[in-house]
């Protein structure tokens, strides 16, 4: 499946997205160059589960766990932008997170392909045109990813109709 983003807000919008589809267990690769919305597109995920605060990135810290106590849920951030630093942390036992009790986003993660889970989402994102235009392509094998990809892509569609009934019937939009 592939989207478009125009701004960061509209590839947290699509992160929102995406993130009413996701349950503790699932394990979310976010792949592209540095700078490509990789940490907005958690940080929107992080928001739209509940999250309130400051999401930063964990370049460092090599995984950032936020409990969301109303869903009783835990969400898992990592970042293999430190190669090295993260595979060791994950062969120490931190791979156990990875599609454990939680939901885990995963930046730079062909960088640890050997700890990722046999299932997983995918979402690439590449720069197109403008500076801040984007594409992002979703996509994911086994099925657990099959039955993501179809909800969300009916909540993507559901989504459009509403926006262009509502917007029809001369209300500009709002549904
Ligand atoms: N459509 C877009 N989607 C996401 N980020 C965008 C977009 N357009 C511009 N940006 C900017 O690009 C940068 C992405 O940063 P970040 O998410 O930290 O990248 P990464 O984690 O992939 O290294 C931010 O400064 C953001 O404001
Ligand atoms: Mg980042």
């Amino acid at each position: 499946m592939h989207l478009h983003s125009n701004s960061p807000g509209q590839t947290a919008a699509i992160a929102a997205g995406l993130a009413a589809c996701l349950r503790a267990g699932d394990v979310v690769a976010l792949r592209g160059e540095l700078g490509s919305g990789k940490t907005v597109f958690a940080r929107g995920a992080l928001a739209a589960l509940g999250h309130r605060g400051k999401v930063c990135s964990p370049t460092y810290s090599l995984v950032v766990n936020y409990h969301i106590p109303a869903a009783d849920l835990d969400i898992y951030h990592f970042d293999a932008y430190l190669a090295d630093k993260e595979s060791q942390f994950l062969a120490e036992g931190g791979a156990e997170l990875l599609g454990g009790n939680g939901i885990c986003f995963v930046e730079w993660p062909e960088r640890i392909a050997q700890f990722l889970p046999k299932e997983y989402l995918s979402v690439e994102f590449a720069e197109s045109g403008d500076a801040e235009a984007r594409t992002l392509r979703i996509s994911g094998a086994g099925e657990r990813c099959r039955e993501l990809l179809q909800q969300f892509g009916d909540s993507q569609r559901f989504g459009r109709e509403s926006f262009a009934a509502a917007s029809s019937s001369g209300n500009g939009g709002r549904a």
